[in-house]
């Protein structure tokens, strides 16, 4: 019951941003509920926009989806208004985390897993991640 209402409300939103002009460089993978595909479809709008393909994909031990991206290789201020967009339309409530680095984080519990560009190629390999529930 409240996943068809929740599915209802984004065919709305999705609607409405049709209407208001806001078009996507790439046709989203049909939600079928699952993490899997809200992951696909979040770094399939990333990378469209503008996140380098060498962007690194991690996890942790809590299964947030996680970008790290180097600071010395792109502006990151210019990622976080793209993120921010592309996070509203397509990650449903995934656990998420953006990391800007100089030196790459030093955090046992961080694994990076793939490449952004790596992950789109095989979206397979990728790992299954945390939705947070809405309270
Ligand atoms: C959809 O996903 C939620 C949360 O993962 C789960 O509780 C629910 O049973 C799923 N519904 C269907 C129809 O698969
Ligand atoms: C970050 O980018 C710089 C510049 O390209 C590169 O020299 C450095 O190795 C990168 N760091 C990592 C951990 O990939």
């Amino acid at each position: 019951m409240h996943t068809a209402i929740l599915t209802y409300f984004s065919l709305l939103v999705s609607g409405l941003a049709t209407l208001l002009g806001e078009r996507h460089l790439f046709q989203p993978i049909p939600r079928d509920n699952s993490t899997h595909v809200d992951a696909v479809n979040m770094l399939t709008c990333l990378s469209a926009s503008g996140f380098p393909g060498n962007t690194v994909i991690a996890t942790d031990d809590a299964q947030s989806l996680t970008l790290v991206s180097n600071m010395t290789e792109i502006d990151t201020d210019t990622l976080d208004p793209v993120m921010a967009r592309c996070f509203n339309s397509f990650a449903y409530g995934l656990s998420f985390s953006h990391y800007k680095y100089v030196n790459f984080p030093d955090d046992d519990n961080l694994r990076p897993v793939t490449s952004l560009e790596d992950a789109l190629a095989n979206p397979d390999s990728l790992p299954e991640f945390l939705r947070l529930k809405r309270i």
